[in-house]
């Protein structure tokens, strides 16, 4: 789908603010960033760039070369720009995930993730509470780690991870208890395990691309969203589609739903801040919030 900018303004001051993956798919970031800049004076434009695996070596020399100020990046990138960065903070390092990138005051690139904090606006934005809740987290990827940590510093009682590769996961869990002491029980990924978690949780977070825009599998099995008690949270971290046949599912069953879309916008207020120094007003974030709901077509 093509953007319509009606602010398009731009002189050869106006820096390009990237933000870069592969495969792309339909990137909705820059309807979020765009309107946010238009709207704070900022001289930027954001537009998504596929650099393929392996390219970002040239990536940075031409980010270097057109001496931009930030870029925004997505998976398959997150954690193999670490090392072409000057300095990241201890968490991002630690889960590997980066996903924005500025030039400091002293010209060093910095570097941190946002999806931990992103994660947790989006359940505050919609009102909901973990604290003495139990959340079964389905993946545990780059992502998991920090959402496991906003989600033990928000009070929330145990945590149980079902995964594929149980390894990955109890892995994860021995980086995690390093910071926090909330119970995190790990499970592989079973019908028979999804059943029971979801009859257990308060809280059932969706954290694998099963059902993601050009990912090549749905989920098999969703029967387990029958189990979950009614007043049980539901969260689906896909931003595309913004309603998944996981979601979908959860909203028929009558369940609170959080959408992926509102994480990435619930990063928006802590990556203004990192960039710019200060944190959009709300009426702002509003506004580039209903430009990405716009955008997909949704309420
Ligand atoms: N809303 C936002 O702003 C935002 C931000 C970042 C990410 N996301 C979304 O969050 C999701 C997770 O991201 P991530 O960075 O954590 O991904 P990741 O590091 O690639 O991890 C993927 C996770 O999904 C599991 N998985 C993948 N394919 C599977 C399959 N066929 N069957 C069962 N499990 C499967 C993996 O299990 P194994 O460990 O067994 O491989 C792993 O736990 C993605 O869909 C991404 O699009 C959203």
């Amino acid at each position: 789908m093509k953007m319509v900018i009606d602010h398009l303004n731009f002189t050869k001051d106006t820096k390009l603010f990237p933000i870069i993956g592969y495969p792309m798919g339909q990137s909705s970031a820059s309807y979020a960033y765009n309107p946010l800049f238009a709207a704070n004076g900022i001289d930027e434009i954001m537009f998504p760039i596929e650099i393929p695996v392996g390219k970002l070596d040239d990536f940075m020399a031409a980010f270097r070369t057109l001496g931009l100020k930030h870029f925004s990046l997505t998976m398959p990138h997150k954690s193999a720009i670490i090392p072409y960065l000057d300095e990241v903070d201890e968490y991002s390092r630690i889960f590997n995930s980066v996903n924005i990138v500025k030039v400091n005051e002293n010209g060093k690139t910095v570097g941190a993730g946002m999806d931990g904090r992103g994660n947790m606006a989006a359940i505050k934005m919609a009102n909901v509470c973990v604290k003495d809740m139990h959340v079964f987290i389905l993946g545990a990827g780059s992502i998991v780690g920090v959402i496991l940590l906003e989600l033990a510093k928000e009070g929330a009682r145990k945590v149980t991870l079902v995964n594929r590769s149980i390894e990955r996961a109890q892995t994860l869990v021995q980086t995690v208890r390093q910071y926090t002491s909330m119970e995190i029980v790990c499970l592989p990924f079973t019908n028979e395990n999804l059943d029971k978690v979801a009859a257990e949780c308060d809280f059932f977070m969706q954290a694998t691309p099963l059902g993601l825009y050009g990912y090549p599998e749905d989920h098999s099995y969703l029967g387990f969203l029958d189990k979950l008690k009614p007043e049980a949270v539901v969260m689906e971290n896909i931003v595309n589609p913004p309603m998944t046949t996981m979601a979908k599912r959860a909203l028929k069953l009558n369940h609170k739903v959080i959408y992926g879309v509102d994480m990435m916008i619930g990063q928006l207020g802590a990556i203004f801040e990192f960039c710019y120094g200060y944190r959009p007003k709300n009426e702002h974030l509003d506004m580039a919030k209903r430009s990405v709901y716009q955008y997909f077509g949704i309420e």
